[in-house]
């Protein structure tokens, strides 16, 4: 059986398979544009960096392909407003956002004809995003990358929230890291579709630094850990020595704040300024965020590649359905 598309407002991705937003700069048109070009969703990061840059970065992705192009926006930022707004005059086709709950986006997604496509992580929150407008939902269990709104895995997670929401696309999201276990979040799980992000990261086509994506290619199933991060929320990262110096304490509080980018900061450290050193190559000193089943992929492929795998697949475990979700 084919893979069924994946609706959300007006548009549809022939490939039910979303590439999750990772802000500074991880995924950038340069990572959206290919996947949108595969048939998938491909999102741009849209948190902590300039709104001049991430509107020349939507426009420039958009010139590029006909495929569906996301903006993923934190809420937690200090000018979630802006930069809501600077990506829709760019052109964005929806805007997906999480880490954090804002009810006013429902109304401006409303009066300017965006989705808005929310990142939930328990019923709750899915029934009062579906309840004010939501487009779609993104289910994000405790495997996923960065940061984390619930310590619950998906296969958990996700049947609790699959009750309560009836009418809206419900997208899994979390370790996800082949076409079996997409096929089994939609064909066991009744899926619409999947996000997965760490995945894309290990591609030709992501600009992180190489040593970014060696990072993950190395890192085994313990090297994944939680860190406290300045947002409020755990994320999981890569076990660097800035990640071990944290948990140890021998971090110091920053004095000065050069990125003023969260709405709430506690100062431990700066996230942005770590996040950075790590997307340009500086291991040592900077923040990996990762999925939990890193350890999983050891190649870089190219998002063609990737598709490719995914797609066939889940596509030979919906040909055989008592095959295969486990199987790589
Ligand atoms: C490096 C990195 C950065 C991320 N940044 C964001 C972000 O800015 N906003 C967000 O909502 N999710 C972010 N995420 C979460 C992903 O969009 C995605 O939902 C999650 O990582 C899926 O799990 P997977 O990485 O195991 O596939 C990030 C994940 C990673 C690995």
């Amino acid at each position: 059986m084919k893979l069924p598309p994946l609706t959300i407002g007006p548009f549809t991705a022939p490939v039910p398979l979303v590439q999750g937003g990772m802000s500074i700069r991880v995924s950038t048109s340069d990572l959206a544009v290919p996947v949108a070009e595969c048939g998938g969703i491909g999102t741009i990061g849209g948190s902590s960096i300039p709104v001049e840059e991430l509107k020349a970065d939507i426009r420039k992705a958009k010139q590029a392909t006909r495929g569906i192009i996301a903006v993923n926006i934190m809420f937690a930022m200090k000018n979630f407003y802006n930069l809501v707004m600077g990506s829709i005059e760019a052109g964005v086709d929806m805007i997906v956002t999480g880490a954090g709950f804002s009810r006013d986006i429902f109304k401006i997604g409303q009066e300017t004809s965006t989705p808005i496509v929310s990142i939930v992580s328990s019923p709750a929150f899915a029934q009062l995003a579906e309840k004010m407008g939501a487009a779609a939902i993104v289910v994000e269990a405790k495997e996923a990358g960065g940061h984390l709104g619930t310590d619950v895995a998906l296969r958990d997670v996700f049947p609790e929230i699959r009750k309560v929401v009836k009418k809206v696309p419900l997208i899994a999201a979390g370790g996800i890291t082949n076409g079996y276990e997409m096929a089994e979040m939609m064909d066991k799980y009744g899926a619409d579709g999947v996000q997965v992000a760490t995945r894309f990261i290990l591609t030709r086509e992501c600009s992180v630094a190489e040593e970014f994506k060696q990072a993950l290619l190395q890192a085994e199933k313990e090297d994944v850990v939680l860190i406290r991060s300045p947002v409020g929320l755990p994320g999981r990262a890569i076990r660097t020595p800035f990640v071990e110096k944290l948990a140890g304490k021998e971090v110091e509080q920053i004095k000065e704040c050069r990125y003023n980018c969260l709405k709430k900061c506690d100062h431990v450290y700066c996230i942005s300024e770590r996040l950075i050193k790590a997307r340009d190559g500086d291991i040592e000193n900077g923040l990996v965020f990762s999925g939990e089943n890193v350890y999983k992929m050891k190649e870089i492929l190219t998002v063609r590649e990737v598709f490719d795998q995914f797609v066939s697949q889940a596509e030979a475990v919906f040909r055989e359905p008592d095959a295969l979700y486990h199987r790589a």
